[in-house]
């Protein structure tokens, strides 16, 4: 949660750090800090002046805030620093919690996402020996532990202090007898390097880095790197320097940027169509699925476990219809926070599939290598190219959907949904449990995704009138049954997490079993009735609610008209097959969270309370 970023070079650190602030904000916005290496003043004498040459900055909210202080500091300038974007998970969001942190005698500054595990240990230990803390942070053991080792030898300072640390970190470290120097190191956050020329950077993502390089050296687990503006040096654990490959990066600024759009989350669900097809397009080749990636063999498995966190489990939820269905094998999917404690009975004949956008949440990773101990073959679904999970499956899939930066997941889940259909559909042509017509028909329906997308964002206009006519509902109901239920837990969290009204999901025929009390005149239930064939079942559920007062919106298939009759509005979606419903059908309810959400003054990107991508537990 939180972001991190780095600058070393010729330009002045403050405003490069504030930039990569700002785009790595999605990662935690509570409060916001710098610090760089100033330049020392000379004394009159001409010897340099005692104290520390590092100076921070920090303020409590926004990135936005922090800005404006260092707007109020002209003399705020040297060219090397450390930033970050703060989620708080160790003490409140304060400028004393705020990020960097200074060691006791001021001569090192540390930026960190992640969580240390051991650090009441270590601060007991250093607070024995005099040091004084000042924040409530995990956090600040790093850099007190880190003067307390230094003996002259930043590495070897640096390499002791981690070896101490148990759990995830991603750290930037700079040190005031190092003018140009940033050490960075990593355990289970995500950390890159961008390269330059006469310059160089670290960030937690490449959004941070991308308007100033797109050559990117991934850090992996238990290494560490010095960063100078000419140079930059990869060390193992033990210490030992090693070549790292430098990656391109093949998207360019507008990928990251709103390209004038209000939101981020707005122009990510209108991206839809381009990500859709960026995720179908290149594994299809003469109506034939083809997945270069994947050497497995299907018929080794018996069962297959999916697992995921919020969004990424919904379009879990989707994946077990469409792979049951097909493929004929028994299929569960279940939330990576409950899987991971559950000690599941599994072995080397589960197949178990992890979803993650972000490819980075503690949760998933944990439940993943639970699975893996089991003796299950992992095959992870995730967009974000070299992160964690991508790493530590037995396979990927990319569903290169391109960067995702609102909080509240849009192209990533529809591309999530799409690349389990496809793998669904590949799966059942490899067991031979789906005939060929019946597969020809479902490739030619997929690959038909991104224009029914693109019609489905036509009703642009009309959910915004929609969200105008209902946004006084201050608690609602999403009704479905089979595809349409698992688009309905999607479609109410997208409303509850942007826009603060309280929703549930309801499987349309357990309203009636305790639910159906809390329906009075004038409350709200979205009817999910794409799924035809229980459109009949869900039709009686609608009548029950309509008989108790409830206002109805519907979203159907266009041409159903008996569902007019029913309905107070109704959305028509286009026709797709069955098992594909949830990519299309989707798409309004993420519109009308998003018109919900603007109506009632929320900040639509970044929701309280959360970030974009759950490092901790
Ligand atoms: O990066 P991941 O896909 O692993 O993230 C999982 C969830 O945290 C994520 O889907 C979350 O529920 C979204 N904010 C929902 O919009």
């Amino acid at each position: 949660m939180c972001g991190i970023t780095g600058y070393t070079g010729l330009n002045q650190a403050g405003p490069i750090l504030l930039e990569g602030l700002r785009r790595l904000e999605y990662r935690g916005y509570d409060s916001a800090g710098i610090a760089i290496q100033s330049e020392r003043k000379a004394d009159a004498d001409g010897s340099e002046s005692a104290g520390s040459s590092i100076k921070m900055l920090k303020a409590t909210g926004k990135v936005s805030h922090l800005v404006e202080k260092f707007e109020a500091e002209p003399d705020f300038k040297g060219v090397c620093g450390i930033g970050h974007t703060r989620w708080a998970t160790h003490g409140v969001p304060s400028d004393t919690n705020a990020h960097p942190h200074l060691s006791a005698d001021g001569k090192f500054a540390v930026v960190h996402n992640g969580i240390i595990e051991n650090f009441a240990e270590i601060r007991e230990e250093l607070q024995k020996y005099g040091i004084e803390f000042k924040s409530e942070t995990d956090t600040e053991v790093i850099v007190q532990l880190l003067a307390y080792n230094y003996k002259g030898n930043f590495k070897k300072a640096l390499m002791k202090t981690i070896a101490r640390l148990t759990g995830s970190y991603a750290i930037g470290v700079i040190s005031d007898e190092h003018p140009g120097t940033i050490f960075a190191a990593k355990q289970a956050s995500p950390l890159i390097i961008g390269i330059g020329i006469g310059e160089n950077y670290f960030a937690s993502d490449i959004t941070a880095l991308v308007s100033n390089t797109k050559n990117v050296i991934d850090l992996d687990d238990g290494e560490v790197a010095e960063i100078t503006p000419d140079e930059v040096k990869v060390f193992d654990h033990t210490g030992k320097e090693i070549e790292k490959p430098i990656r391109h990066i093949n998207w360019d600024i507008a990928s990251a940027e709103k390209s004038g759009y209000d939101h981020f989350m707005l122009k990510e669900i209108m991206e839809q169509p381009q990500a859709l097809k960026a995720t179908i397009e290149p594994r299809i080749k003469d109506e034939e699925i083809i997945f270069e990636e994947l050497n497995i063999d299907m018929k080794k498995f018996n069962r297959v476990h999916i697992t995921a966190c919020g969004s990424a489990y919904h379009a879990g939820c989707v994946g077990r219809g469409i792979i049951e269905s097909l493929c004929k094998i028994p299929v569960e999917a279940e939330v990576a926070s409950e899987l991971r404690y559950r000690d599941p009975v599994m072995d080397e004949k589960t197949l178990v599939i992890v979803i993650s956008q972000s490819g980075e949440t503690a949760d998933t990773i944990a439940a993943m290598k639970e699975c893996k101990y089991k003796g299950a073959t992992v095959l992870a679904i995730v967009n974000v190219v070299g992160s964690s999970i991508a790493k530590l499956a037995d396979y990927c899939l990319y569903t290169w959907a391109g960067p995702e930066i609102a909080v509240a997941t849009t192209k990533g889940y529809t591309t999530q949904v799409v690349l389990l259909a496809m793998f669904a559909v590949w799966a059942a042509g490899e067991l031979k449990t789906i005939s060929h017509g019946a597969y020809t028909t479902m490739v030619k329906d997929i690959m038909r995704l991104p224009e029914r997308a693109q019609r489905a964002l036509d009703l642009n206009s009309r959910v915004k009138k929609m969200a105008d006519k209902y946004n006084d509902n201050q608690s609602l109901f999403f009704i479905g049954r089979n595809m349409d239920y698992a688009v309905a837990l999607e479609g109410s969290l997208k409303l509850k997490e942007i826009s603060y009204l309280h929703s549930e999901a309801y499987a349309a025929g357990e309203l009636k079993h305790g639910t159906i009390a809390l329906i009075e005149p004038g409350r709200l239930v979205v009817a999910l009735c794409c799924y035809e064939k229980l459109l009949d079942k869900t039709i009686s559920n609608i009548q029950q609610v309509k008989a108790r007062g409830a206002r109805v919106l519907a979203v159907a298939h266009e041409g159903n008209r008996s569902i007019f009759a029913e309905a107070d509005d109704v959305l028509s979606v286009p026709v797709t097959d069955p098992l594909l419903v949830p990519v299309i059908e989707i798409i309004p309810l993420q519109l009308f969270a998003y018109y919900v959400a603007l109506k009632n003054g929320c900040d639509i990107d970044k929701p309280k309370n959360l970030a974009k991508s759950v490092t901790v537990e």
